[in-house]
Formats: C-alpha cells, structure tokens, sequence
C-alpha cells in the first residue's frame, strides 16, 4: 500500500507519516532528506548553489548510506540546509536525478533494520503529483504560515539551534513560494488528495481529529492488498 503525504514545510506531515507508518506497519520515507542531503553537500563542498550542474552531479551518485551520512551534520536541518535543499530542489535535473530512487523505494518497501514493510508512507512536496501519482492514499496537509513558524521554531530550540520566529517565519514563506513556483514538480494539491487544514491545532489534536477519518478506508486497503 502506497500512502503520499505533501504540503508545505511545518504543517505536520511528518507528524502524520510516521503515525501512520508505526500503526499499519509501513515504512517510512521522508523524500526532503534528499533534497537536504544533496543541498548541504553542495554548501559543505564550496559550490555556488546556483551551479545546477554539480547538483544535479551529485543528486546522481546520492545513495541512502551518504545521505545518512549527512543527516548527521548539525546543518541537515537548520534553515542553512532547508535553504539549499529548497534552491537546489528547483533544479529539474536534481529532481529526475533523485526521482528514479524514491519511485523504486515502493517496489520492494524495507524499515531500517532491513526488515519488509506492508507499502510506504511518502513525505514531501510532489509524492502524490509525481513519484506516485497511482498511490492508494493521498494526502496534502497545510496550516497557516504563523502556525508552521511557531512549530518549526519549537523544534529548532528542542535541537538548540539558535534563531527567532520572524527568521523563520521568513525562511518558511521563502521556501514556500520558490517551492509552489518552480516549473518542474511544483507543490500543489494532486486532484484526487484530501486536503487537511491544521492550523490552530496541536500535534494531538491533529492526529486525534484527522487518524478517524482515515482509519476505515486504510483498514479496507491494507485487506484487498493482502
Ligand atoms: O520537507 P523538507 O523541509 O525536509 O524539504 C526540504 C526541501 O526539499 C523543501 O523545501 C523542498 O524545496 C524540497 N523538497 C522537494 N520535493 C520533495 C521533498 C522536498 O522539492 N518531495
């Protein structure tokens, strides 16, 4: 079973994708990673990020180990890295580049561990428009950009990373509007995803409102798969 969750940045879709990965046992796949990955190995090895021959380089010989890798580096999740993931993403070459590797991820689904998972939960931008566009389920989760501002500042303080809400307010509207007006795979709703609005909600709230409504209609493809 193939599930897609896309929206902007911040609005819960990672707090949805992995709550529904844990409880119908699916993997997980935070596709932006590889945006980040490609974008902070752009700004760690001294190239202009407007150069999108070396992105689309090194989109090219991007493996998970390396993006693992990178995930480590303290500027994976800063908005350093949202940045560059953001300017570099923008790049079509990047995108058929990182795409091949995302759409074979659904062909044979694993957990970390190695273990085989019942389908996959994508996260990001263009899953349901582009890597899957014939996925069982498709969400697009969206909340005011005040709201995503102060969730996101929340978790850069939980990592200590030092900033103030209007950077990030700016950095968030930044990200969004280069994201929405790219020519290649822009955000936007897939005609067939149900859009969720959680502004003004807290994580709980948005699980406890939103996991009812979904619950049937995954119980009844999780039997026809099997
Ligand atoms: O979701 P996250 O904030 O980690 O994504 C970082 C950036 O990667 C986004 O701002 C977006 O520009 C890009 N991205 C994308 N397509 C995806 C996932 C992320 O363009 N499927």
């Amino acid at each position: 079973m193939i599930i897609t969750i896309d929206g902007p940045a911040a609005a819960g879709k990672g707090t949805i994708s992995a709550y529904l990965a844990k409880k119908y046992g699916l993997a997980y796949f935070d596709t932006g990673m590889l945006y980040r990955a490609v974008g902070l190995q752009m700004v760690l090895e001294h190239h202009d990020l407007k150069d999108e021959r070396a992105a689309s380089s090194l989109a090219g010989a991007l493996s998970f180990q390396k993006m693992n890798e990178l995930a480590k580096h303290p500027d994976f999740r800063s908005d350093i890295g949202g940045q560059a993931a953001s300017i570099v993403s923008a790049y079509p070459s990047v995108r058929a580049a990182l795409l091949t590797m995302q759409q074979n991820f659904a062909l044979n689904p694993t957990f970390p561990d190695g273990k085989p998972a019942n389908g996959v939960v994508y996260d990001g931008r263009d899953t349901g428009t582009v890597v899957c566009p014939h996925a069982d389920l498709k969400l697009f989760i969206t909340a005011s950009a005040e709201d995503r501002a102060k969730r996101r500042l929340h978790d850069f303080a939980l990592k200590g990373i030092d900033t103030t809400y209007e950077k990030v307010l700016a950095d968030l509207l930044e990200r969004d509007e280069r994201d929405s007006k790219r020519a290649s795979a822009p955000l936007k709703p897939a005609p067939d995803a149900l859009l969720i609005d959680n502004s003004g909600m807290d994580a709980e709230t948005f699980i406890s409102t939103t996991i009812p409504m979904l619950d049937e209609k995954i119980q009844m493809l999780l039997n026809k798969n099997h």
